[in-house]
């Protein structure tokens, strides 16, 4: 069985990604991180001096920036197996913690609308879902990297929603600073997803919608449980 969640920043793939394929006893991949190490690299090797977007980084100017993310992208592994998996790119290996900081957030929109860039990561996604059942979470898993999966799930809430639970995750308080550009920047990597020509983000034709605003993340797990069991039969 593979199990597509897609839907935007923060709207909870990940927890409800990792507990649906524990339950299952299948392996997860959270394919952001591979989008996410990719960028941490470029950043650490000093390419980026700018704030850039995906409209800038189509420019000409960015022909050589767009090369070198691509030779980073060939490069880039997962390596582990089940629900544990560590993002390597090129010799170096990235903790997840490494790659949750607000500079690689703010580039990483740019990395993800690069086609080259999706081509190479494609194989690496492929690659895990292929090792028996997996749950891959992403932005185009349902739409490109798995357009035949099983079962496809979209995952919404509001930005207002999200920006909450996220800063509340953070260790935020609702109305602090923190919590005010967590929502400036989910809604500007949403807006940014949404509009690249390539892979944008969008629900598949075949997927469930769940609206999360209002629910709790066990009633989101059973309801993506419930979708699981419909097609395994
Ligand atoms: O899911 P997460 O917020 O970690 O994703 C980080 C970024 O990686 C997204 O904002 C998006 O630009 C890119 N991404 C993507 N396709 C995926 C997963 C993530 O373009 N399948």
């Amino acid at each position: 069985m593979r199990i597509a969640i897609d839907g935007p920043a923060s709207s909870g793939k990940s927890s409800v990604g990792r507990l649906v394929a524990e339950a299952l006893g299948i392996g997860f991949l959270d394919t952001g991180l591979l989008y996410r190490a990719i960028t941490r690299r470029a950043i650490d090797l000093g390419w980026f001096t700018a704030p850039i977007t995906a409209a800038d980084v189509a420019g000409a100017i960015y022909e050589q920036v767009r090369r070198d993310l691509t030779e980073l992208a060939r490069t880039t592994d997962v390596q582990g197996s089940g629900l544990s998996f560590t993002m390597v790119v090129g010799d170096v290996t990235l903790a997840d913690s490494q790659l949750e900081a607000a500079d690689v957030e703010l580039y990483v929109p740019a990395v993800a609308s690069i086609a080259s860039v999706r081509d190479a990561l494609r194989a690496v996604q492929r690659n895990v879902a292929s090792r028996g059942g997996s749950v891959l979470v992403g932005r185009d898993i349902g739409t490109v990297v798995l357009p035949d999966a099983e079962c496809k799930i979209f995952l919404d809430a509001t930005a207002e929603e999200r920006a909450r639970r996220r800063a509340l995750q953070r260790g935020f308080a609702v109305g602090s600073s923190e919590h005010q550009a967590i929502l400036t920047s989910l809604i500007a990597r949403d807006a940014e997803d949404r509009a690249r020509p390539v892979a944008p983000l969008v629900a598949a034709a075949d997927a469930i919608t769940i609206h999360t605003d209002q629910m709790a993340l066990a009633d989101v797990v059973q309801r993506v449980m419930a979708e699981a069991r419909k097609v395994a039969r």
